[in-house]
This record gives structure tokens, C-alpha cells and sequence, in this order.
């Protein structure tokens, strides 16, 4: 059971955690109260790459206000699951003193990125500043922030698709997986990684 994906050598059944047809109500759904909360006011979007990538690209083709974008990069996790140092890279930011602004990113899991993406814009002074995510991982958070939107809760494990990566690959699947901690570790094992 599962839709085959490749990881290493290895074919593996991905089980679908979301499908398409859940992720485009669920989108639908986030637009919807993003219109009942902005009306026709113009929004700013802030979205965490790379992860938010997939989730920008539906979610602004549901909105209808005037929309900017702005991207920046966040970086927490390195070559697998294990959490590293967060780097955020936001030279190319538009200014958003005075805006409504949206921060979206791809999963709520210990917060870190989040809290510590909205600090930064925060001291920007925008109008307001509310957060969006697609997935809420429930148990791991470690900070005192809850996004504003999240258009899934999802249990405690390891995701990816719709913009979530394993070792940057699988950001492409149309619906959100759970990769098994033993595929992980035969993957690990083909390729000499430590975990
Ligand atoms: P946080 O700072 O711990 O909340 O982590 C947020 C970032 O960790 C996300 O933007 C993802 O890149 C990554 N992340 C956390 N959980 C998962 C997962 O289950 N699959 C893929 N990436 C994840
Ligand atoms: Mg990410």
C-alpha cells in the first residue's frame, strides 16, 4: 500500500498522510478566512523558503486582494531530519513598514523558525503581522508562539511533499507522506550518513 517513491536505491511505499483533494479544500479554506480577516486590503506576503514554496504558488491564486511577495530563507534543518543552527537569509525583503503583512511557512514543529522569523519583521513595524503554516506538527513545540493559521494538524512524524523535503528531494509530491524511520535508516546506511 502507498504511492512508490524513489529514496536512494530504494523504491519506497510513501503512505499519504493528506491527498490533493484534502490540500486543495484546505487551501480553499485558509484563502477564505485570509478574505473575511483583509477584505479587499492589500496584503503582504512574507513566505519562508524553501519550504512555503508550493504552498505560496496555490494559496495566492486563491486570494483575491492586491498581493506582494517577498521571500526569505530559513534553514534549520541540514541534510536530514536532525534539527541545526537556524540561518535566515532576508537581504532581498521588501519593505514592509505600515503593511498588512502574512508570514507563511511550511510546518510548525518546535516554532523556532517561526518565532524567530517574526521577531526580525516585527522590528520592521508592519501594520499587522499574522502567521500562516500548512502543517501543525502538535508536541514539539518549544516556544511560546502559535501560528495564527494552520490549515492541518498533523501527529508527530516525519513529512514530507507539498514543499517538505527530505535531503531537499521530495518537495515535488502532490500530497503530504510520512517517511518511515526505517527507510530513513536504510537510506542513511547505502549512503554512509550518520544520522
Ligand atoms: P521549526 O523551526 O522546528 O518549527 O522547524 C521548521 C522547519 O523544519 C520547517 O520549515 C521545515 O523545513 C523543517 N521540518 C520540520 N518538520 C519537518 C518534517 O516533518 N518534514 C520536513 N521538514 C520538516
Ligand atoms: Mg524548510
Amino acid at each position: 500500500m502507498g504511492h512508490p517513491v524513489t529514496l536512494g536505491n530504494d523504491e519506497i511505499a510513501m503512505k499519504v498522510l493528506i491527498n490533493q483533494e484534502e490540500i486543495d479544500r484546505g487551501i480553499a479554506r485558509l484563502a477564505s478566512q485570509l478574505h473575511e480577516r483583509y477584505g479587499k486590503e492589500p496584503l503582504t506576503i512574507v513566505a519562508i523558503m524553501t519550504g512555503s514554496l508550493v504552498m505560496l504558488a496555490d494559496l495566492i491564486r486563491s486570494l483575491e486582494m492586491p498581493i506582494r511577495i517577498s521571500l526569505i530563507r530559513a534553514t534549520s534543518y541540514r541534510g536530514g531530519m536532525t534539527s541545526g543552527e537556524l540561518t535566515i537569509e532576508d537581504s532581498d525583503m521588501l519593505d514592509i513598514r505600515g503593511r498588512d503583512v502574512l508570514l507563511i511557512d511550511d510546518i510548525f514543529d518546535t516554532g523556532k523558525t517561526l518565532a524567530e522569523v517574526t521577531r526580525r519583521l516585527e522590528r520592521q513595524q508592519p501594520r499587522s503581522l499574522r502567521t500562516a503554516v500548512f502543517l501543525n506538527k502538535r508536541g514539539n513545540s518549544v516556544v511560546h508562539q502559535e501560528p495564527d493559521y494552520s490549515v492541518f494538524e498533523i501527529p508527530n512524524e516525519f513529512v514530507v511533499g507539498y514543499g517538505l523535503d527530505y535531503d531537499d528531494l521530495h518537495r515535488n509530491l502532490p500530497y503530504v507522506g510520512v517517511l518511515e524511520e526505517a527507510d530513513i535508516a536504510a537510506h542513511r546506511r547505502q549512503f554512509g550518513l550518520s544520522k
